[in-house]
């Protein structure tokens, strides 16, 4: 997998804006505040600089899916070989509760999903954006934004639609609902050049490539394969003991007890094994890329929507054509 480091863009983004004016790119002399641990005593707005310590989605998200296809092959939006792809880095509450398109002033999700901010018809409706892609923003900040944006269409790759709508998405939804990620921490001439995208989109692709699901995964035998099912239990020790904590395993598909393998089995868990969720405290800015893992039950809940019968649980292998190798 090629990788390098993402986000020396990041911190270069943030430097040339803070030259500029204090309370700008990485907010206000970021560098000089305590980077207190998000959801900790200390990380409370009013004791902290919130565009310098995350105040407000602080159980912070690295996601990723695997796909066997994106539906878009003849267009050339193609899977990486031996690799995750990156689905999005999302601020949680520290309770593990969520909101939703924070800023609808940066708005660029052609569809938005859900439509209204609370996912309920009373929540404020989420208007459809109709504006130039994210990508002519990245483009448009010259090698940095052309850097990575080459890197996201090798690995931040969607199902069924372009790739950019899915980064549009992951932006208007999640990012604008850190605190760190406020208007009020960049400057003026900084979001209007959308550098507020590019640090999100560089920061959300660092914590992915600090977690290679394919390679630690494939280290303990388990390979993507069309002929022999997983056990939970293997897929879940295998990335904890890299990752530190244990992710939240995702599954869709059939349910065991509906497939002729779990038949009159009361596990319903889902058996096609789709999504890792890693989870962390950070310290300081999330755009520092610093995190702590924690356990991704760490508010309660169930840490998978998998089966749990041994074998149950199906890795399976990329449709023919729909991967490059990068
Ligand atoms: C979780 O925390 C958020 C933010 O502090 C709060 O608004 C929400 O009511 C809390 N939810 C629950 C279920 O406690
Ligand atoms: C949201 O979607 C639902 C279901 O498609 C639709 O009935 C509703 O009118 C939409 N609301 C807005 C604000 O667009
Ligand atoms: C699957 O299991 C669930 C709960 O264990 C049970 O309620 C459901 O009836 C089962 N379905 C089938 C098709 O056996
Ligand atoms: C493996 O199975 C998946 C799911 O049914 C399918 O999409 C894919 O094309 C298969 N891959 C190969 C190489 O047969």
């Amino acid at each position: 997998m090629a990788k390098f480091n993402l986000l020396g863009l990041a911190v270069a983004a943030c430097v040339q804006t803070t030259t500029v004016l204090a309370g700008s790119g990485c907010g206000p002399n970021c560098h000089l505040a305590k980077p207190e641990l998000s959801c900790s005593a200390a990380a409370q707005p009013g004791l902290v600089d919130s565009c310098c310590v995350e105040t407000f989605g602080g159980l912070v998200l690295s996601t990723q899916f695997w796909d066997t296809y994106t539906g878009l092959e003849s267009e050339g939006q193609l899977l990486p070989e031996n690799s995750w792809t990156l689905h999005g880095l999302w601020p949680d509450f520290c309770n593990g509760s969520w909101t939703q398109y924070c800023d609808l002033n940066r708005q660029y999700d052609p569809h938005p999903s859900p439509n209204t901010t609370t996912g309920t018809a009373g929540g404020t409706p989420v208007p459809p954006y109709a504006g130039p892609t994210v990508d002519t923003f990245l483009t448009a900040l010259g090698k940095p934004g052309r850097t990575l944006l080459a890197w996201m269409n090798n690995f931040w790759i969607a199902q069924n639609q372009p790739n950019t709508e899915l980064w549009a998405h992951e932006y208007s939804k999640h990012a604008t609902c850190f605190s760190t990620f406020a208007p009020s921490c960049f400057t003026a001439s900084a979001l209007k050049k959308h550098k507020d995208l590019l640090t999100y989109f560089s920061v959300a692709a660092e914590y992915f490539n600090r977690l290679p699901t394919y390679d630690w995964l494939a280290a303990k035998a388990i390979k993507p394969s069309n002929s022999t099912g997983y056990a939970l239990s293997a897929i879940q020790s295998a990335l904890a003991a890299r990752h530190g904590a244990t992710p939240y395993i995702g599954c869709s598909g059939p349910r065991y007890n509906e497939t002729a393998a779990g038949k009159g089995s009361l596990d319903n868990g889902r058996t096609v094994f789709t999504e890792v969720w890693y989870y962390y405290h950070v310290y300081g800015q999330v755009q520092a890329g610093k995190g702590k893992p924690v356990e991704a039950d760490i508010t309660g809940g169930s840490t998978s929507s998998c089966a749990k019968a041994d074998k149950a649980v199906w890795y399976y292998e990329r449709a023919p054509g729909a991967e490059r190798r990068v």
